[in-house]
């Protein structure tokens, strides 16, 4: 069985002669799926300090801290953003290329000071999956990822090839039955996107700030991989444990968007990888 799998991925790869430049064509499900990364993308999936994980609090060492958050700019309203359906999920982009004009995240025990690239959403077919990473096992409906690269590396190229290159800041969703305002402009906009592969300016640009959980002071912290192909253990992870909420509506909205195949983009998380001895903390700031 697992070589006509197998068979069935090599011919996937054969076929998808229009991406000869890019990495094998991946997904998640099937012969394409997560399960199938370590072999598709050796270099990094296969590696031991992969992402997402279970942010369990029998694993996980205590600490407190003053290193307060330090936002910059994530209270502006940008001129422009981009959002994006590339197959995988909504990507949402700034278009200025001048990293001093993106706002930045620094303290929060990080060390350095990283600068936004891109937010993204991981969600499920169902409420009750859709998370990547879980909490003392529990999978959330939808969890949102804010991408920050670090700012000494000058682009994001360069910093995915360094170890301490990623800070990624994880935001839990929970349903609600009330619609989350803050959200509106980006659920009008995947309307925009339903296509795989297709992008369109946001109709009503927003603040990052308005996609933060209202109490940053507690957070998990490890470091791990990104959770897609090609998996680069790059990322100084963040995920709070206070979560924002999104309704039944609105997470349709993003079911609804078609991946290459015309299938629903859905069930878009990998499942959580081994911990493998790395530390795992849970930062209380006071
Ligand atoms: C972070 O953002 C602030 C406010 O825009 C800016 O003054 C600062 O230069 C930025 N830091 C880095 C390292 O880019
Ligand atoms: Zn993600």
């Amino acid at each position: 069985m697992l070589q006509i799998l197998f068979a069935v991925a090599l011919l996937c790869l054969a076929v998808d002669a229009d991406h000869v430049d890019e990495d094998p064509h991946w997904g998640y499900e099937g012969t394409t799926g997560p399960a199938f990364w370590p072999s598709l993308f050796p270099e990094f999936c296969s590696g031991s300090s992969q992402s997402p994980i279970d942010l369990n609090d029998d694993d996980d060492t205590l600490e407190t801290s003053t290193n307060d958050w330090v936002l910059d700019r994530y209270d502006i309203i940008p001129d422009e953003m981009i959002i994006k359906n590339n197959g995988h999920t909504a990507q949402i982009e700034w278009t200025t290329a001048d990293i001093t004009e993106v706002p930045n995240v620094s303290g929060g025990n990080l060390g350095d000071t990283y600068a936004f690239a891109q937010f993204h959403f991981h969600w499920g077919s169902k409420n009750n999956r859709g998370s990547e990473h879980t909490i003392n096992g529990e999978l959330f409906p939808a969890e949102l990822h804010l991408v920050h690269f670090n700012t000494k590396y000058g682009t994001i190229g360069d910093a995915v090839q360094k170890k301490d290159g990623l800070a990624v800041l994880g935001v839990m969703m929970e349903i609600a039955k009330e619609d989350n305002e803050n959200l509106n402009p980006i659920i009008d906009g995947l309307s925009t996107i339903v296509d795989a592969d297709s992008l369109e300016t946001l109709a009503t640009p927003f603040p990052l700030s308005d996609l933060l959980p209202a109490d940053l002071s507690s957070f998990y912290r490890y470091s791990g991989s990104l959770t897609t192909p090609t998996c680069n253990e790059v990322v100084t992870w963040t995920v709070f444990e206070d979560s924002i909420t999104i309704s039944e509506a609105q997470i349709e909205k993003f079911r609804n968007l078609l991946d290459d195949e015309g299938h629903h983009i859905e069930d878009n998380f990998r499942p959580v990888q081994p911990l493998n001895g790395r530390l795992l903390e849970k930062i209380q700031l006071e």
